[in-house]
């Protein structure tokens, strides 16, 4: 073997080494932990240690698993590419022609002369020990090329025995379930139009029990707001991969000669443990150019406070209590629009509503900004009512299913973002508004599965191209509005990913603001999504979404883990509550550059009942960590509390920030530790820990912790 034909690709603690002798296409021989700096004498001694062995009842040439595994090679797993020629050219068989190595980057290009295809693909590995890649398809042939699937395959370690991914639903996004990763294949499929609720944003297979502290663990996102499949396979042969890609719908990519198709971009990570693993991810996210890096302000939405009950009397009062408690950002939510009196009517519409707002706009917006705060507004440019304006003129703008409407959701359809006027209608509108009023922030909605989403001008599905008009469409927004910023909802956090996060600023969590069930669905989207992208709000003292009531500091202490905003109705508030209110968004405001820049870090604690969770500074000089007791616990204290994430041999003091909002009763001695001065090394903090404060269910503590 050429010693030059294997690539390490280095780089932030990630080694991707791949054996690229050809002619078949690249295998990657390991993707992990570093390797060092191995001679040429040493990679070519771990490819060839790893190639795979002929057996009885197997093929002759036993296949291996390519960048792009092909049945053409012998492969007997899911194959990366999928498309014919009217159902002839059925398999293709892409050979390597070029390969471009430099730095942490590879561009292998393929061609395959009989099917007449040309492959490209893009592989690299950032500062960050992210990996990524994606594909892209040219037909190079002289008649149409129907493709089904085109997929990034990368393989799994032997040791991944476990499988974890999230589901979901309105108001439980991200519920976290863990499989046995046996033999077959696990593959989660989202057909929403969107990626949905229930889309497991990553993909993760692990070695049994794996934890967010310990235990290898590889991951996979596909950064694309539109269908998706995401799977883990395991064949008898003993190769394990994850694949990723686009779900297209039948005839939906359809390459003309000469036409080509990107996957979206799938964003790979590993770790020992999935704080490891997540934190690469985040770094990631945090070097790019479009990242917000401003402190992120303080927000009120309007929605839990006064729904569709739009009086300006009512909001102005709303907008005055917030500037008192530190509001910075306010958003107007649903229900301004012509003919927007519920969720029945309307969406399409995009003009102010003469009988709710008679002067406009203008003199609330007038009093936000005069109170120092930004002035944000929801919109839902993709939806329309059937009773709308819209509706009525324009019938063919809406996405459907040859010769029928789809099933409608919430009482709406879809726009068709693919139709050049549908698409100008919309950037038309949302700019008019941006140019007649000074507003800094849309929370962009989408309240609705796509189903039957066809282009009447074409008779194809339209998923594909109604992303890549979105896409486009906030880009023209923001290059028009400098400084715009953009949330991305979609009943709470139906489009959570990294395409829509390219374009946007951060997404809405979910429309469930009961903290407790927050605590796992900010832990599962924060896996992919740091805190400063999250939005994350203070409830009102009892949960619209599940009847149950909390004090503040539960509500507050875990809406600081993302980017916190009040989702209540304040303009009553008790003094004490309005105080307490206040020293929350004191904390916050002191401790955001924390939040917004330091690793996320969860503890694995034994006891179910036991949550427990910080954020550590980059130079590991500080960490903020809140303890919640989620349930009753079996244990009473419950065991000692670690921290992780600190520096081993570096002296921190730990402090009880909210000591008088814990929940306690009587009959508890004095926490020994919060009684004196004491410092505590951080490794005695990750390996052993300290007791923490009994607390009531449903209460939490949150600990500064600052070196010594
Ligand atoms: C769904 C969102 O998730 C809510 O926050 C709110 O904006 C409503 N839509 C408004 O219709």
């Amino acid at each position: 073997m050429n010693n030059s034909a294997v690539v390490h690709l280095r780089n932030g603690g990630t080694s991707v080494l791949l054996d690229t002798s050809g002619p078949a296409l690249p295998v990657i021989v390991h993707w992990g932990a570093d390797l060092g700096s191995p001679d040429a004498a040493d990679l070519d001694a771990i490819v060839l240690a790893t190639l795979p062995q002929r057996v009885s009842g197997g093929l002759d040439v036993p296949a291996r698993l390519g960048l792009l595994p092909q049945e053409s090679t012998g492969w007997q797993g899911t194959p990366g590419l999928t498309g014919s020629r009217a159902g002839r050219f059925f398999s293709p068989a892409l050979v390597t022609t070029a390969i471009d190595h430099t730095g942490d980057t590879l561009i292998v290009h393929a061609t395959d002369d009989i099917n007449r295809l040309a492959l490209r693909i893009d592989l690299a590995v950032d500062a960050a020990g992210v990996l990524s890649s994606s594909l892209t398809l040219t037909n190079t042939g002289d008649d149409d090329y129907d493709l089904v699937d085109l997929c990034v395959t990368l393989p799994l370690p032997a040791s991944a025995d476990e499988i974890l991914d999230t589901t979901g639903r309105h108001l439980r996004e991200r519920s976290p379930q863990r499989h046995a990763f046996t033999q077959g294949r696990h593959q989660r499929d989202s057909r929403k139009g969107r990626p949905g609720a229930d889309a497991t944003l990553l993909l993760a297979a692990g070695t049994p029990g794996f934890g967010f502290e310990t235990g290898l663990v590889h991951a996979a996102h596909l950064a694309f707001s539109g269908n998706h499949r995401l799977a883990a396979e395991k064949l008898v042969t003993g190769s394990a991969f994850l694949q990723a890609g686009e779900l297209l719908a039948a005839g939906e990519i359809r390459l003309a000669p000469g036409a080509a198709y990107s996957t979206p971009t799938v964003i790979a990570s590993w770790g020992d443990g999935l704080n490891e693993l997540s934190a690469r991810i985040h770094t990631r996210l945090r070097s790019r150019d479009v990242h917000p890096r401003t402190p992120r302000p303080v927000t009120l939405n309007t929605w839990e406070a006064v729904y569709f009950d739009h009086d300006l009397g009512r909001l102005t009062a709303l907008a005055q209590a917030a500037a008192r408690v530190g509001v910075e950002r306010y958003v107007l939510d649903d229900g301004w629009f012509h003919g927007r009196r519920d969720d029945t009517a309307g969406l399409g519409d995009w003009v102010v509503d003469a009988d709710v707002w008679p002067d406009g706009l203008g003199p609330l917006i007038d009093t936000v900004t005069g109170l120092g705060m930004q002035f944000g507004l929801w919109v839902e440019p993709e939806m329309v009512n059937p009773d709308s304006d819209l509706a009525r003129a324009h019938p063919d703008w809406l996405l459907q299913a040859a010769g029928r409407l789809p099933v409608e959701g919430r009482q709406q359809q879809v726009l068709d973002l693919s139709h050049p006027d549908a698409y100008a209608y919309i950037l038309e509108s949302l700019d008019a508004l941006l140019v007649e009023y000074p507003i800094g922030y849309l929370k962009w909605d989408h309240n609705r599965d796509l189903v039957d989403a066809g282009s009447t001008r074409t008779g194809t599905a339209a998923v594909h191209e109604n992303v890549v008009a979105l896409y486009a469409l906030l880009d023209e927004l923001k290059a028009r509005h400098q400084g715009l910023e953009i949330e991305s909802c979609a009943s709470g956090g139906a489009r959570v990913d990294l395409g829509i996060l390219d374009h946007t600023d951060r997404i809405w969590t979910s429309d469930c603001i009961d903290p407790i069930e927050r605590l796992t669905i900010q832990k599962y989207t924060g896996l992919l999504v740091p805190y400063e992208l999250l939005g994350a709000h203070i409830s009102g003292p009892e949960s619209h979404s599940t009847g149950r009531r909390h004090d503040l500091s539960l509500r507050a202490g875990v809406a600081l883990f993302g980017h916190l905003g009040i989702e209540w109705d304040i303009s009553a508030l008790s003094a004490a509550d309005e105080a307490e209110l206040i020293s929350w968004i004191d904390l916050y405001k002191a401790n955001r550059a924390l939040f917004h820049t330091g690793t996320s870090v969860h503890v694995d604690h034994g006891d179910p009942a036991v949550d427990l969770r910080g954020v550590v500074a980059a130079d590991q000089s500080e960490a903020m960590f809140v303890f919640s007791l989620v349930a009753s616990s079996a244990a009473y204290p419950v065991g000692l509390l670690r921290f992780t994430g600190l520096a081993d041999d570096t002296r921190y003091s730990v402090r009880l920030v909210n000591r008088e909002h814990t929940g306690v009763g009587t009959g508890q001695s004095p926490l020994v530790w919060a009684e004196r001065p004491l410092t505590l090394t951080g490794r005695a903090l990750r390996t052993i820990g300290l007791q923490g404060p009994a607390l009531f269910p449903e209460h939490l503590a949150v600990f500064q912790i600052t070196s010594a």
